[in-house]
């Protein structure tokens, strides 16, 4: 596993590519649902899941920290649901960064509660230093200093989710 920020295209492309060969050699008996949790995994999934020579399925859920705008609350509602059905079947949920780790461990037993086969994680960026609670990740792209990162689906006020690569946002940007 790498540690570096901010991450160039290559790079990522370079580690998803290893992920996706390691997913593809996990999983070759049974290959699983890809869960991308909305929005900022739409890039990594689209990637990973090209680097995958499986034939995986893709689905979808958005889920939103619940009431202030505060967010990794811990508390978190469905903003959108899966399309389909989970059960007896291997989920992998494939994550933009985990950072306090609150919203997937409730998605994590969200998903759970719906008699999976199994359910483990991708995700493309995680910031040891910010967690809050430990999780087993079963596919780590890059752990990152504790920074506002932006890009590869990343977002400040939803800008800059578009650029190809991992950048760390000015501080300009966000302190007055
Ligand atoms: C981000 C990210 C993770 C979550 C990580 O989503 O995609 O889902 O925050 O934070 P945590 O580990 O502290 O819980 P966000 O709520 O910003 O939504 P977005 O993907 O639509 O940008």
């Amino acid at each position: 596993m790498s540690t570096a920020s901010p991450l160039d295209e290559q790079q990522i492309r370079d580690r998803l590519a290893e992920i996706g060969a390691q997913i593809a050699a996990d999983y070759a008996e049974e290959p699983p649902i890809l869960v991308g949790v909305l929005k900022g995994a739409v890039m990594v999934m689209a990637d990973l899941a090209r680097s995958i020579d499986l034939k995986v399925e893709m689905d979808w859920m958005a889920v939103s920290s619940y009431g202030s705008g505060t967010k990794s609350s811990g508390v978190v509602r469905i903003l959108k649901d899966l399309s389909g059905d989970i059960t007896g079947r291997n989920v992998l949920i494939v994550e933009d960064i985990i950072d306090s780790g609150l919203t997937l461990k409730w998605s994590l037993a969200n998903l759970r509660s719906r008699g999976p086969k199994s359910v483990e994680i991708a995700t493309s960026l995680r910031k040891p230093e910010a967690a809050r609670v430990e999780i087993d990740v079963k596919y780590v792209g890059f752990d990152i200093p504790n920074e506002f990162v932006i890009g590869y689906g990343l977002d400040h006020a939803e800008n800059y989710r578009n650029l190809p690569y991992v950048g760390v946002l000015a501080r300009s940007v966000y302190e007055d």
